[in-house]
């Protein structure tokens, strides 16, 4: 597992004042075109969760669609996107959140997920947290049970972790 994890670190690319001024921007492209590390990603959360009674993975647009549906086909859950405003044609709901650099909302289908339900929330990376709490609050109001979140990075220097509260975070690459 060690041994996967520094694979999977080091094909994370790190890009300098995008798309701001000391922003160091965590470029998970480098890890896709990589098979090995990509795969290994993958394995690493279908290994935490295949046992665990999931039922939905709710992937956060855009990169949380990279990681978020291939655990889904491997543990059986459902894929939830939970997109950007105004993309899904259905009724949604939505939550506000601020983000790094600006703010947004997120929003999911109506009847996507039903109440009683087990999700993991799936994003490439933590940084303030924002978004995470906003997928949260999103499917808490409908009562489905977050059982954790899943990034492949955190920016652990923004204590995003904190504004999760007591809900679990689980990260396989944490940068300092
Ligand atoms: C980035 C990243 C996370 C979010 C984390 O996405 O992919 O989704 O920011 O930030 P936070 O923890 O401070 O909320 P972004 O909104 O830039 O868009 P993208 O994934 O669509 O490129
Ligand atoms: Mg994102």
């Amino acid at each position: 597992t060690d041994e996967r994890i520094a694979r999977i670190a080091s094909s994370i690319r790190v890009i300098p004042d995008f798309p701001k001024p000391g922003i160091m921007f965590q470029d998970i492209t480098t890890l896709l075109l990589d098979p090995k590390a990509f795969k290994d990603t993958i394995d690493l959360f279908v290994e935490r969760y295949r046992d665990q009674n999931i039922n939905v993975i709710a992937g956060i647009e855009a990169r949380g669609f990279i990681f978020g549906p291939p655990i889904a086909l491997a543990i059986g859950a459902k894929f939830v996107p939970m997109r950007k405003p105004k993309k899904l044609p259905g009724e949604v709901i939505s939550e506000e959140y601020s983000l790094e650099y600006g703010t947004d909302k997120i929003e999911m289908h109506v009847g996507a997920v039903r109440t009683g339900e087990r999700a993991v929330i799936v994003d490439d990376l933590i940084a303030t947290g924002g978004t995470l709490n906003a997928a949260i609050r999103l499917l808490e109001r409908v009562g489905v049970t977050v059982v954790e979140c899943a990034c492949v990075i955190e920016l652990a220097e923004l204590k995003g972790r904190e504004k999760l509260g007591d809900k679990s975070l689980f990260v396989l690459v944490s940068e300092t």
